[in-house]
């Protein structure tokens, strides 16, 4: 259970495992006292001494240097020298923010963010902290939400214009936490197209330091997240706190240490390109920060994050759904298809026991190619003569699902959409629009725009009897103008797409509850928790190679749980890398995720397709178990040659446990790789190779394996505990 002690000037929130406390220093400012595993009691005044402060004395600004106190939701400009988490320009043309104490209120549960995807559930409680700054009127709303049975406060601030005049925010955090001491490690995922979420890792140094992305979406150079970590903590042991922003735009994660060694946490919107204007009344809700704390290492962090994605984010009636195992036509057919082909492809899936047919990108307009079409959602019927209508319906035929793909946030300027409204795209009146693969992006801060792309989306469900839709996103924005908005809004775009795209994705996921929606965005360029709360599932990368996915797949999971990375067996070789793999490593990697293909497999020969019908039904078997199940990372492909990592079912009486070797070595014997999340007591049966081991023993020992012959092996094993 989770509660919240309120004493005097102190708040405590805790439940079995942690605690959080701040405390309101005389003349109102709320100082951050404490983040970490659960205290019975807390006394702020050592804390607040160590801060340079004493409670006791009648607190000024002039009397304690607010350099030094740890806040909750602090302003640069009052005299404290750090990044702060608020700044609003007010009539005067200054931007500092001085909040002081109002109230404060409880409450069982957890609010809705307004127009934002948020954390949801009753296993929690909330505290709201009311502050105003006397200056200029703005009210400050801080809600903290503890949970009863995860190690997670999610926070985040709704600021409102209780003034008489407008005002203007140029930066509103979501999460500012100050920790006394800069003895930390920082983790953050960056990577590129085709190399997404590579973990890095590094010692905090004086000054600022993380990660951002300015891209207009949480982009495939980073991810909203970062995680400080004590030296020496690894996947089973140490200090853990990491943090993720439920968002999908532009974001910044940092932390900033000062003169006192004290390290500063901050996390929220980007403020480059954002300025939200405010009249008396109006209010902005910044998006929600998670923050998770574990002594239990990395692994214990990342089960923690997982499990709050899965009970209390992901859409609830996909959540725990097997998912159908797809071939999807990208790799199979690119833009160069007729409806005969596709069907030999669907009829070969459907003959492997495959579930779903989905035809990815080149259905419609005159999309030959990515250089027009997009925005022209109707079928082209010189490929699809009976168009996506008869297709659907020859699939079904077949014994499958049928699936589509679109790109709906898109234009192609050589389009009829752009043709008639050449202003729906996001552009600068009088500059040059600068395209990114062919196309601009459409300006979800209209209405008139997100009604076009509910009514082609929906029509296009409709007509092709589509059960499972590939949502793309190809470009970043650039140009970022809207033609709608007055000049004094215009920075409010970045921030305003969002809130069009998640009112598009409320719109579109209520009136098509049952179709499976997966993300894509040139792989995972958006794949952050911000939209894992309206699709289950995102296509995790680009990139197919099965040595590749071990890296893109690990990085990818400090944060977000196998379970929703859309992962596929593709043809070697391999599109991305040239790079020829065994078919059983492709199938090993790709069974770690939301299962499918990405090949043709009228392509592959007769040894090959029964191989394909093997691998469906063991994907099959144990769907229930990776997607319910508990994430081990074992071995890190960003530490050597190889990777492994394993998923126990809750019960423990079940796991998969995969393991790659890179490169083939000669001369060493097979690795020893200690298992993790069974149960000590209980013995095991390795169901391929028949033998028996106690729980204790794998963990402790180790389990050997000897890895076939070969670049690129892997080992794929099916664990089941023996019964008592
Ligand atoms: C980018 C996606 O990541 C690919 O999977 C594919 O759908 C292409 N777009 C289609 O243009």
């Amino acid at each position: 259970m989770s509660e919240i002690l309120h004493e005097g000037n102190l708040f405590h929130l805790r439940n079995r495992h942690i605690s959080y406390v701040l405390y309101l220093v005389p003349g109102g400012i709320p100082a951050h006292i404490y983040f970490g595993a659960r205290l019975e009691s807390i006394r702020p005044e050592p804390l607040l001494r160590h801060m340079g402060v004493s409670a006791d004395e009648n607190f000024s600004i002039q009397g304690c240097a607010l350099d030094r106190l740890s806040q909750e939701y602090p302003s640069f400009g009052l005299g404290d020298m750090r990044e702060g988490a608020l700044s609003a320009v007010g009539k005067d043309g200054t931007d500092a923010v001085d909040l002081r104490f109002v109230s404060a209120s409880e409450e069982n549960g957890k609010p809705t963010l307004e127009g934002l995807p948020a954390t949801f559930g009753t296993d929690c409680r909330t505290l709201r902290l009311t502050l105003r700054d006397a200056h200029t009127g703005l009210k400050a709303e801080l809600l903290y939400t503890i949970f009863d049975d995860l190690d997670v406060i999610a926070r985040s601030a709704r600021l409102t214009n209780d003034g008489s005049s407008t005002m203007w925010l140029t930066k509103a955090l979501s999460l500012c936490l100050d920790l006394p001491d800069s003895n930390w490690e920082l983790i953050t995922l960056n990577g590129a197209w085709a190399r997404e979420r590579s973990i890095y890792r590094r010692a905090l140094m004086p000054g600022e330091q993380g990660t951002g992305s300015r891209n207009g979406a949480s982009s495939l150079q980073t991810s909203p997240f970062i995680a400080l970590v004590r030296p020496g903590t690894n996947e089973d042991q140490g200090e853990a706190i990491g943090t993720s922003l439920v968002y999908s735009g532009n974001f910044t994660a940092s932390v900033f240490v000062n003169q006192y060694g004290g390290a500063r946490l901050l996390a929220g919107i980007n403020d480059r390109c954002f300025r939200w204007h405010l009249d008396p009344g109006d209010g902005f809700q910044t998006p929600e920060a998670v923050l998770v704390y574990s002594t239990s290492g990395l692994g214990d962090m990342s089960r923690t994050f997982h499990t709050l994605w899965q009970q209390n984010l992901l859409p609830q009636r996909w959540a725990h759904k097997p998912r159908p195992v797809l071939l999807n036509s990208w790799e199979a057919a690119y833009f160069s298809f007729d409806e005969e082909k596709l069907l030999s492809i669907a009829k070969a899936a459907a003959d492997a026991g495959v579930d779903l047919f989905v035809l990815d990108d080149g259905w419609f307009g005159h999309r030959d190619d990515d250089t027009t079409s997009l925005g022209d959602w109707h079928s082209d019927l010189k490929k699809l003569p009976g168009g996506i209508r008869r297709l659907g319906e020859r699939v079904r035929a077949l014994g499958i699902q049928f699936g589509i793909w679109m790109e709906p946030e898109m234009i192609s300027p050589e389009s009829d959409l752009y043709r008639t409204h050449p202003d729906w795209c996001i552009h600068i009146d009088g500059r040059e629009s600068v395209t990114s693969r062919n196309q601009l992006t459409l300006d979800l801060s209209r209405q008139d725009v997100r009604d076009f792309i509910c009514d082609a989306v929906a029509e296009t469900l409709q007509e092709s009897g589509a059960v499972y839709l590939k949502w793309d996103m190809n470009r970043n924005f650039s140009n970022i103008g809207s033609a709608l908005l007055p000049p004094e809004y215009q920075a409010e775009l970045p921030h305003r797409y969002m809130l069009g795209l998640y009112e598009v994705m409320e719109r579109l996921t209520c009136k098509f509850p049952d179709v499976l929606i997966e993300g894509c965005a040139s792989g995972g360029g958006r794949f952050d928790p911000g939209l894992l709360y309206y699709v289950p599932q995102f296509w995790c990368s680009d990139n197919t190679d099965a040595l590749c996915r071990c890296q893109i797949q690990y990085g990818t999971s400090l944060v977000i749980p196998p379970s929703a990375m859309g992962s596929h067996v593709s043809a070697v070789p391999n599109h991305q890398t040239g790079r020829v793999t065994p078919m059983e490593t492709r199938f090993a990697v790709a069974l770690s995720g939301c299962f499918g293909y990405e090949l043709d497999p009228t392509k592959l020969t007769n040894e090959e397709r029964e191989a394909l019908r093997g691998q469906v039904a063991v994907a099959k078997q144990t769907q229930t178990l990776r997607l319910d199940g508990r994430f081990y990372r074992l071995r890190s492909p960003f530490e050597g040659n190889e990777t492994a990592w394993m998923t126990v079912s809750q019960d423990q009486s079940q796991a998969v446990f995969t393991a790659v070797r890179s490169l083939a070595q000669p001369n060493f014997g097979p690795p020893l790789i200690r298992l993790r999340g069974l149960d000590p007591r209980r013995c095991y049966r390795i169901v391929e190779t028949g033998e028996i081991f106690g729980g204790d023993e794998l963990m402790e020992s180790g389990l050997l394996c000897p890895f076939p012959r070969g670049d690129a092996a892997s080992l794929l094993y099916t664990i089941e505990a023996l019964k008592a």
